[in-house]
C-alpha cells in the first residue's frame, strides 16, 4: 500500500504529536492497531477540526475531514447498491445509534430488493476499534497478561474480518445486501456520485485520476466509511444517562442503581464479567459493555428466519457457516461476539438471530435458560422440551453454564422477578443523547467533557 508506506515513512519528521497521528491514523487504516496502539492513540484519532495536519497521503490531502465527510455521504448513498434502494443507512440508522431503522426484523437487500441474511442488524456505537480476532486473547491490565480468555474480538457476530475498510465491502458485493458484483461496479457507481469529484480531489494520486483505477478507488472509498466510523459525534459519542452520572452530573434512580449492583455482583447478574461496566485500564472512565469475547449462550432458534426453514441449517457462528476459517473447530461451534451493551434498549431484536423481541426478556433468559427451559425453548412431539434448540446436541458442552446462568444452590435462579427489572432499568441508561439536567438549561457544551477521564479509552 503506497500511501501507508508514505505515511509511516513521512511521519518521522513531523512533531511528536503530529507523528502520532500519523502513526494511529495510518496503523488504523491499514488495521494494524494492536490494542496497546489503540490506547495509545484513541485520544488523538478524533477528527478535531483543527487536524490540518492529518494525514497528507499527497501533500496536504486527504485531511481526516475530508475522508469523514466523504465517508458519511458514502454511508447513505443508495447510488452504490445494485437496486439503487440500499445503503450502509438503511440498516444501520443514524437516529438508532447505527442500529436497525424499524421494527422489522431484517432490513430487505438484494438487486431486487427482495432478499434477507439471517443475523440481526448490530449497532455501529462503540465499535471504532476492536481488537484484531484472535483465538487467544491475554488482558495485560487485568491478569498481568497470564490468564487466556479464548476467542475475542473481530467485526461482525463471528468476528471474521478484522478492518474497517475490509468490513465495508462485505455489504457492498453481498448478494442479500448491496448486490454489487465486484469492484469495478463499485468503482463505476462511485463515479457517478454527486461527492465523485470531490472524492477524486482528495485521494487521487498527483497527476492522475483515481478512477482510473478502480481497485484503489474502492480501497479508498471503504477507507473513507472507515474514517468516518471513527468520528466521535457520530460513533462513540459517550452521551448516555451512566457517562453523565460517571461525571457526576446527575445521579442514578434507585432502581437504576439497584440495577447496576446487580449486573456487576458477581453472585446476581454477573453481566460486567462479559460487558465491563468500567474499563479495565486505569485512569480510564467510560467502559464499553463488551469485553468482544466469543461466548456460547444456546439462544433460542428463530423460526421467523427464512434460513430457518430449513431444519438442517444452522448458524453456528465462529464455526461458520459464514465464517469459513474455523469450521473443523467444533469447540467454536455456537459461539458470537458479545455485543456493546451501550444503546441496546433502542433495539427491538436481541441476539445474533433476533430471537428475543424485549429487553426484559433477554435478561429474563439469562436467570431461566436453565431453570425454567420451558419458557424459552419449544416442546418436541415427544413431549420434552427441546432445550438449546439451535444448537445441534454435540456442541452442548459448548455453552455457557456459569453464573448467572448457574441456578442458586437451593435450584432458584439468580435474579427475582424486580432484579430483572432493576437490571433493565441499569441498562436504560446506556443510551446516547441524554441531556443532564444542568446542561437541559444552560447550552449544553460543544463537545462533552468526555476527555476528563483520560487519554485514552478502548472501544
Ligand atoms: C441489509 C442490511 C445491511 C446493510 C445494507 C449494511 N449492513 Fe452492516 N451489518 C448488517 C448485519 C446483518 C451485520 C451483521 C453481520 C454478521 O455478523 O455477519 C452487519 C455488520 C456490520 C458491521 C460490523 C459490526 C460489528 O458488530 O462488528 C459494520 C462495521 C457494518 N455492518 C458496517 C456497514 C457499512 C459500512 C455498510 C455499507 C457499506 C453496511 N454495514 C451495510 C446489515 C447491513
Ligand atoms: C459469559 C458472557 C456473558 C455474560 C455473563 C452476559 N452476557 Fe450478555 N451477551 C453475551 C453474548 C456472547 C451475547 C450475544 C449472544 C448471541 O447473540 O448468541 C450477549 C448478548 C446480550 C444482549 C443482547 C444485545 C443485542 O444487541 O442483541 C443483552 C441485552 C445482554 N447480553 C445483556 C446481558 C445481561 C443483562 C447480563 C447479566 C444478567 C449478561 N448479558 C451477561 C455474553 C454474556
Amino acid at each position: 500500500m503506497r500511501f501507508l508506506v508514505y505515511w509511516l515513512s513521512s511521519a518521522a519528521t513531523w512533531h511528536p504529536r503530529v507523528r502520532g497521528v500519523l502513526l494511529c491514523a495510518s496503523a488504523a487504516v491499514a488495521g494494524l492497531l494492536t490494542q496497546a496502539l489503540v490506547q495509545a492513540c484513541s485520544d488523538v484519532m478524533e477528527p478535531t477540526g483543527t487536524d490540518t495536519h492529518f494525514p497528507m497521503v499527497y501533500g496536504d490531502r486527504p485531511t481526516v475531514a475530508q475522508l469523514t465527510d466523504l465517508g458519511r455521504r458514502m454511508f447513505s448513498d443508495t447510488g452504490l447498491s445494485a437496486s439503487g434502494k440500499l445503503s450502509c443507512a438503511s440498516c444501520h440508522d443514524p437516529k438508532a445509534a447505527y442500529g436497525p431503522p424499524t421494527r422489522r426484523l431484517l432490513q430487505p437487500g438484494g438487486l431486487a430488493m427482495d432478499r434477507t441474511g439471517f443475523r440481526n442488524t448490530p449497532s455501529l456505537r462503540y465499535l471504532h476499534s476492536p481488537v484484531a480476532f484472535t483465538e487467544h486473547f491475554y488482558e495485560v491490565e487485568a491478569t498481568g497478561g497470564k490468564d487466556d480468555q479464548g476467542p475475542t474480538g473481530g467485526r461482525t457476530w463471528d468476528g471474521r474480518v478484522n478492518t474497517g475498510h475490509d468490513q465495508a465491502l462485505m455489504p457492498l458485493m453481498d448478494a442479500n445486501e448491496m448486490a454489487n458484483p465486484g469492484k469495478e461496479a463499485i468503482a463505476a457507481r462511485l463515479a457517478k456520485s454527486a461527492y465523485a469529484n470531490a472524492f477524486a480531489e482528495a485521494v487521487s494520486p498527483p497527476g492522475e485520476n483515481i478512477f482510473d483505477d478502480p481497485d484503489s478507488a474502492v480501497l479508498w472509498m471503504t477507507v473513507a466509511i472507515e474514517t468516518f466510523e471513527q468520528s466521535r459525534a457520530d460513533f462513540h459519542p459517550f452521551t448516555s444517562k451512566f457517562d453523565s452520572y460517571l461525571r457526576d452530573e446527575v445521579d442514578l434512580t434507585p432502581a437504576e442503581k439497584r440495577g447496576m449492583a446487580l449486573f456487576n455482583d458477581m453472585k446476581k447478574g454477573n453481566c460486567a464479567s462479559c460487558h465491563p461496566s468500567t474499563h479495565k485500564q486505569a485512569g480510564v472512565r467510560f467502559p464499553a459493555f463488551t469485553d468482544l469475547g466469543h461466548v456460547a449462550l444456546a439462544v433460542p432458534r428463530n423460526k421467523d428466519l427464512a434460513a430457518n426453514q430449513d431444519p438442517e441449517f444452522f448458524d453456528l457462528g465462529l464455526c461458520g457457516p459464514l465464517r469459513t476459517d474455523l469450521r473443523d473447530r467444533p469447540e467454536y461451534c455456537g459461539l458470537f461476539r458479545t455485543p456493546t451493551l451501550r444503546n441496546v434498549a433502542l433495539r427491538h431484536h436481541f441476539f445474533h438471530n433476533g430471537a428475543l423481541h424485549s429487553l426484559r426478556d433477554v435478561v429474563e433468559f439469562y436467570a431461566t435458560r436453565d431453570t425454567n427451559p420451558r419458557k424459552w425453548y419449544p416442546m418436541g412431539a415427544d413431549h420434552q422440551v427441546q432445550k438449546y434448540n439451535d444448537l445441534p446436541r454435540q456442541y452442548w458442552t459448548n455453552v455457557n453454564a456459569d453464573i448467572p446462568f448457574k441456578p442458586l444452590p437451593d435450584g432458584r435462579a439468580r435474579l427475582n422477578p424486580r432484579e430483572i427489572n432493576d437490571i433493565v432499568a441499569f441498562l436504560g441508561t446506556l443510551s446516547d443523547g441524554f441531556l443532564p439536567p444542568k446542561a437541559a438549561s444552560a447550552p449544553a457544551p460543544a463537545r462533552p467533557a468526555a476527555r476528563a477521564g483520560g487519554a485514552c479509552r478502548r472501544s
